[in-house]
């Protein structure tokens, strides 16, 4: 969300989260399972339910409250009367914290990961060769080590001659090197630039050369490139690279690299453990990180992170996970330079739990790296605590259904029954939770696919775009994990709103995190105003602790987006439209920019016609398209292959390939009738419904650069790539 919005993931592959072959166990319970299960699982709780009938009290999550700046309606966490700046006294920067928690944490597991056992090659029928891993048990350093580590580090870097003046950058996978070496910049009061991994050249080079970065830590893998484009990279001096476990790691120096001191991790690491600099701590209002995140437009923008930023959004997320505490084991593998996983990691250190580094390659037992017959992170992990992003949620789910619709028989019967049962429970009154009958179906069905995930699995932190009512349902009844659903953007430092892990309702938000306060404002020309009836709407603006610093060397921007209020609060203009409910709790309806006015002067709201449009099962993915000197849209359309042959094979339409079947006359017309139906559906006014659509053979990927890495579409490069397309139809 916001104009960094969420390109959270490096591309992954998420088929390979898909659910292998672990339904097949259902079959064994056949027809007496089935029997049993409904005789325990409805008939005893319709009884118990008509004795205790009860409605569930609807608790108030976020109050109205007065705050500075421009007038809008604004509402507070109910949980926190004074906005929370820390996670405890004293910890008032990331080194701060760090330092405190490794103490007092010190002989306790901190940062694992997986040995590589072995190593092969496949070679699939078309020839492309697959890497397979057998990785090991997960291997564990303390708090207290890992505190060691960085103190050495941080020494290195010093010992090595970085000018303390000047920035490092992370460029790299997560990885624990990724965040013992943040941790060690921040030890010596050094800013740290981040760049998201899969960021071109161009934006690299443009990081890199903005902030002025004196020393680059990065991947063994990584060298080469970067000695491709050394020349553009003046201000970097030093190369510190992370080995790779099981390759060789002997550094061939090529002549483009000279001019750098290249240097191993581990030897910087000696080098500052044999002589130690004292540390030279950071501010609370000192940066600690730029962070660059790719806009839907131009080059990246680096967001000026602060140490306060940072504890204050561990300190509201921490109120915020029910009980989280030292036992808690947590699975990273989202990407760090993302502000989403960098929040979640700072919040696993303040409550001491413990770190397993994964990937999302490796992920289950059937995911892509992994070897046949051995296990993914999640099953040696068993994390109780996981991060996801909704594009892999959805994926999830996908391979669960597919599966069940596979297995076909009793077992799809009892998945569905299952489902039904626990959907209603979860959706009605309390009394449906109620234990005996959930125990059941979870040993019955949905234990075998919680063992997906590892099985132990107590609360799931989502973020980065919304997530879906059928993928939280989802995920909430086979996992039996309840989703704590966050809304922020690295302006916010991720913190702005967090949904309550008791809050089954699905389609929000959450109330506003501990650490800010969220306020609506008007935007008249797009018709929301904070005085609506039932609802107040308008732009969400964030102020609080958590809100950054502004754009790096781009005052302009910053003056554009952030505000300071007479108190002296900052606040964050997000561009989304959101609603408070009753409750508190806050509802994203739209974004500000994508709204567009047409010829006669009515507005159309791109996504919220998108949204609507999507619903056909024709779609697979959709761009509305306004044009301001015209008084209609056409929209391109990229169609689901089944949907559209299953169609054409009951319509008899013949065709060489699915481009043929989509430039057929019929084909558009049958498409466009459902998109009509939809906008019906949706109560669409008639000059937001595509008087036209093109038919685009194609998938929109984020190799392609048409959608983000959260397959979020986007717009200004899907206009200039179909331009004709688009010209087309309007002429
Ligand atoms: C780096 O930035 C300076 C201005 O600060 C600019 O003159 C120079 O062209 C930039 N170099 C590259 C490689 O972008
Ligand atoms: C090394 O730096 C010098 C001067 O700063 C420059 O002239 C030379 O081109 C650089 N060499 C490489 C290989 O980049
Ligand atoms: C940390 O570094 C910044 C500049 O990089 C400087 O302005 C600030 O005073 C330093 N903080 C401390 C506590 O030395």
């Amino acid at each position: 969300m916001g104009d960094s919005e969420g390109d959270l993931l490096n591309s992954p592959p998420m088929e390979k989260l898909g659910a292998g072959g672990y339904l097949s166990v259902w079959k064994d319970y056949g027809v007496y399972g089935i029997v049993g299960a409904v005789v325990v699982g409805i008939l005893i709780p319709l009884v118990l339910s008509s004795v205790f009938m009860g409605k569930k009290k609807e608790k108030q999550r976020g109050v109205p409250v007065q705050v500075g700046g421009e007038a809008g309606y604004a509402v507070r966490n109910a949980q926190a009367s004074e906005l929370v700046e820390v996670p405890w006294e004293g910890a008032t920067t990331m080194a701060a914290l760090f330092e405190q928690s490794c103490k007092k944490n010190s002989q306790y597991n901190f940062l694992g990961t997986r040995k590589l056992i072995s190593k092969e090659f496949i070679t699939a029928s078309d020839g492309r060769k697959f890497e397979k891993l057998h990785l090991g048990d997960y291997e564990w350093q303390t708090y207290g080590e890992i505190f060691d580590r960085a103190c050495n580090f941080a020494s290195g870097l010093v010992r090595l001659g970085h000018n303390l003046d000047s920035r490092a950058a992370i460029f790299s996978d997560t990885r624990p090197e990724w965040f013992i070496a943040l941790q060690g910049c921040f030890r010596q009061n050094i800013t740290v630039v981040t760049i998201y991994a899969s960021l071109g050249e161009d934006a690299l080079i443009h990081s890199l050369n903005e902030t002025q970065v004196s020393t680059l830590i990065c991947e063994s893998k990584q060298l080469k490139k970067l000695a491709a484009i050394s020349s553009g990279l003046e201000s970097v001096q030093n190369i510190i690279y992370f080995e790779d476990d099981g390759t060789e790691n002997d550094i061939s120096v090529s002549g483009s690299m000279s001019n750098w001191t290249v240097s191993a991790f581990s030897d910087v690491e000696k080098l500052g453990k044999t002589s130690p600099v004292h540390p030279s701590l950071p501010s609370k209002n000192g940066n600690a990180v730029v962070m660059y995140t790719s806009g839907s437009t131009g080059l990246p923008k680096g967001v000026m992170i602060t140490h306060g930023n940072i504890v204050a959004t561990a300190a509201a997320v921490m109120m915020v996970v029910p009980n989280i505490r030292r036992s808690d084991i947590y699975l990273a593998y989202l990407p760090l330079a993302h502000v989403f996983e960098l929040a979640a990691e700072s919040v696993m250190l303040a409550a001491g739990c413990s770190m397993g580094y994964g990937s999302t390659l490796t992920l289950t037992d059937t995911s892509n790296k992994i070897k046949k017959g051995t296990k993914g992170d999640a099953s040696v992990l068993k994390p109780t605590i996981m991060t996801a992003v909704p594009a892999i949620l959805d994926r999830v789910r996908d391979g669960v259904l597919k599966k069940v619709e596979e297995k076909g028989g009793s077992a799809k019967n009892l998945f569905n029954i299952a489902y039904k049962r626990r959907l209603s429970a979860v959706e009605g009154s309390w009394l449906g939770a109620w234990g005996l009958e959930r125990m059941l179906w979870d040993v019955l069905v949905f234990k075998r696919i919680r063992a997906l995930l590892g099985g132990g699995l107590r609360f799931m932190l989502c973020g980065g775009a919304p997530l879906s009512a059928d993928s939280q349902r989802f995920i909430n009844i086979c996992m039996g994990a309840p989703i704590g659903q966050a809304y922020g953007l690295t302006e916010t430092f991720a913190g702005a709103t967090f949904s309550e892990f008791d809050d089954t309702t699905v389609g929000r938000v959450g109330p506003p995190a501990p650490c800010c306060y969220i306020k609506l404002v008007s935007w008249e020309e797009g018709g929301y105003k904070s005085t609506d009836k039932p609802m107040p709407r308008g732009e969400i603006v964030v102020g609080g602790f958590s809100v950054t610093a502004g754009y790096y060397k781009n005052q302009e921007k910053t003056n554009e987006a952030y505000k300071v209020d007479e108190k002296g609060m900052r606040w964050f203009y997000t561009g989304d439209i959101g609603q408070f409910h009753p409750d508190g709790c806050l509802e994203i309806i739209d974004r500000k920019k994508d709204i567009v006015k047409l010829q006669h002067g009515e507005y159309v709201s791109l996504g919220k016609v998108e949204a609507a449009l999507s619903t056909s099962n024709y779609v697979d993915n959709i761009m509305l398209h306004a044009d301001p000197f015209h008084n209609y849209c056409v929209a391109l359309v990229v169609p689901s292959h089944q949907a559209l042959e299953k169609w054409a094979q009951q319509a008899g339409i013949n065709y060489r390939d699915f481009s043929e079947l989509c430039d057929k006359a019929e084909t558009v017309s049958e498409v466009q009738q459902s998109l009509s139906k939809a906008a019906k559906t949706a109560k669409l006014d008639k000059f937001e419904t595509p008087a036209k659509i093109k038919l685009l053979p194609e998938a929109w990927t984020p190799e392609s650069g048409l959608v983000t890495a959260a397959f979020k579409i986007k717009r200004e490069q899907l206009k200039a790539k179909f331009k004709d397309e688009l010209q087309k139809l309007y002429g």
